[in-house]
């Protein structure tokens, strides 16, 4: 009896081996001379270049200070450094010898054109939602508009075996929902074209859905809110943590600028999804992105911003004047000398300025700090944030004890949530990963 168990269990193991290889296995595309591409026409090419903008593709596959597309930047994850892929056209080292046939099975499968499986640091799992049509303008782009450099891309630090690149297709059976985008027959064009952006080439669950323990993302937990990079991507759901909800105007004008008088800025990660990417959007697309995170959100409500002296706002306003019982400590009068003289909250005036109104912006309000302490060390530079905005940093002018007392300040003046434990030592921290950037 135990014989024939274990017969049966070896038989098994076999057949889900077998099983596992064939999945696992892909065969070697033919190499193609870049004299035999196809030609593509002006109006495929312009499409690939915003859809690249719109996916981030020159952010992640150009290294600091490298040339375009050339490859080599770190994706840093929990299991090591792996160094994004040379997509220029050059045919040694980039992906000059590609078919569309190729590029359409890494943009889909993650699997290049050896047939070797890729890993998830290329966000294959939301470019699989991609049209062909799409797929393919990204291609002519690259083939026609990028100048092919030769530089051979660095080996991962993946530690031996989450290196070999097989093991890959179990992690792609266990977590990836491969496919083209499914419209959702219930809801509008505009909202199924901003989920097929948002889920697709603009990957934005990247950056603001959870991970579990494997590096994927939780899709129980869609847009719920991740740490990245030590920033905090906010939750997009209803746990966003805005005093105000997020409407699609909002929303819309947020991802077009960079900024929304209503709620933050986009600073950190954010700052370049929005200006070397998304941006690039025509205004419809920008208008379905907003229409698909209002639901999102929980409201679907697309009509005109609140008005500016309703209640909610003046509350905020009111709440951030300084209670006279509040002792003139460290950090409101750190506060009141660094930071009042542009952030002065003394009126809704300061909401149809380009200044952030403190008591309403997520940095004061997340349960985490550190997008409020990065903003202070380092300032918004021009590129982040609004167009030719700039907020001073202050790493040389503060120190740990002094950025903290004003977190706290702020956080006891401006919100009614509860005070940040630890914050000198966090500040401390995150002075120390930012300066190695
Ligand atoms: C979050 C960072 C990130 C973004 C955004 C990103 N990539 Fe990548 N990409 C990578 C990494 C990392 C690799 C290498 C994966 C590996 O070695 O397995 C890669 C690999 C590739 C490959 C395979 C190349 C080869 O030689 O095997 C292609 C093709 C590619 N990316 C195209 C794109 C395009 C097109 C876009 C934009 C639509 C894009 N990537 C956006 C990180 C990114
Ligand atoms: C590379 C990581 C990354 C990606 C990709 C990303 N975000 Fe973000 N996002 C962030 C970070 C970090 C913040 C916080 C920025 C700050 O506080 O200045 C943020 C902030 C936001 C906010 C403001 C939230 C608030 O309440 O303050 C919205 C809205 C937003 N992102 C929407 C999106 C959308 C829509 C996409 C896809 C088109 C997207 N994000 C893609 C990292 C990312
Ligand atoms: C010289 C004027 C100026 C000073 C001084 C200043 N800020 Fe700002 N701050 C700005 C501007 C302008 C923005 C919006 C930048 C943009 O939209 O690009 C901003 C943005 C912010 C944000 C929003 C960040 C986000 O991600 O949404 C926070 C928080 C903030 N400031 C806090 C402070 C604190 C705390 C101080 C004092 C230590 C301070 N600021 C001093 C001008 C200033």
């Amino acid at each position: 009896m135990i014989k024939r168990i274990f017969l049966a269990l070896v038989l098994l193991a076999v057949v889900v081996a077998v099983a596992f290889t064939v999945y696992a296995w892909h065969s070697e595309l033919p190499a193609m001379a870049a004299s035999d591409r196809p030609d593509f026409d002006a109006a495929t090419i312009e499409q690939g270049r915003v859809l690249a903008a719109a996916g981030y593709c020159a952010t992640c596959h150009t290294a600091e200070g490298g040339e375009p597309y050339a490859g080599n930047y770190p994706v840093v994850s929990d299991f090591g450094t792996i160094y994004a892929s040379n997509i220029t056209p050059d045919p040694d080292t980039g992906i000059g010898t590609w078919s569309p046939e190729a590029f359409r099975r890494a943009m889909h499968e993650g699997v290049d054109r050896q047939g070797r499986h890729l890993f998830p640091a290329f966000p294959y799992d939301h470019f699989t939602k991609l049209s062909d049509q799409d797929v393919d303008a990204l291609y002519a782009y690259l083939m026609s508009e990028v100048t092919p450099v030769n530089e051979p891309t660095r080996e991962s630090t993946l530690p031996f075996p989450l290196d070999l690149r097989f093991l890959q297709a179990g992690w792609k059976l266990l977590f990836v929902d491969f496919g083209r985008y499914q419209p959702d027959p219930e809801r509008d064009d505009a909202w199924n074209r901003g989920a097929y952006l948002a889920e697709g080439i603009s990957h934005c669950g990247a950056c603001h859905t959870p991970r579990n323990a494997l590096g994927a993302e939780d899709n129980g937990r869609r847009y719920q809110g991740a740490v990245i990079d030590t920033w905090t991507a906010p939750a997009l759901t209803s746990r966003n943590p805005s005093a105000m909800r997020w409407t699609a105007a909002n929303l819309t004008r947020y991802l077009k600028t960079g900024a929304d008088a209503y709620h933050g800025i986009a600073a950190g990660p954010m700052g370049p999804v929005v200006h070397a990417g998304i941006a690039e959007l025509p205004d419809r697309d920008l208008q379905a992105l907003g229409v698909y995170f209002a639901s999102v959100a929980g409201d679907g409500d697309s009509g005109p911003l609140p008005d500016p002296d309703s209640s909610p706002v003046q509350a905020s306003v009111a709440a951030g004047k300084p209670d006279p019982a509040w002792r003139l400590d460290d950090g409101e009068r750190l506060y009141a000398t660094a930071c009042a003289a542009c952030h002065y909250n003394d009126s809704a005036d300061n909401l149809k300025a380009t200044r952030p109104e403190l008591g309403i912006n997520s940095a004061t309000r997340l349960d985490d700090p550190a997008n409020l302490i990065h903003v202070i060390l380092d300032g918004v530079p021009t590129g982040e944030g609004s167009h030719g905005v700039v907020m001073p940093a202050f790493r040389s002018a503060l120190d740990d004890q002094q950025i903290a007392a004003i977190a706290a300040y702020l956080r006891a003046s401006r919100t009614d949530l509860p005070a940040w434990p630890d914050l000198p030592a966090r500040v401390g921290e995150l002075r120390a990963h930012a300066g190695t950037h």
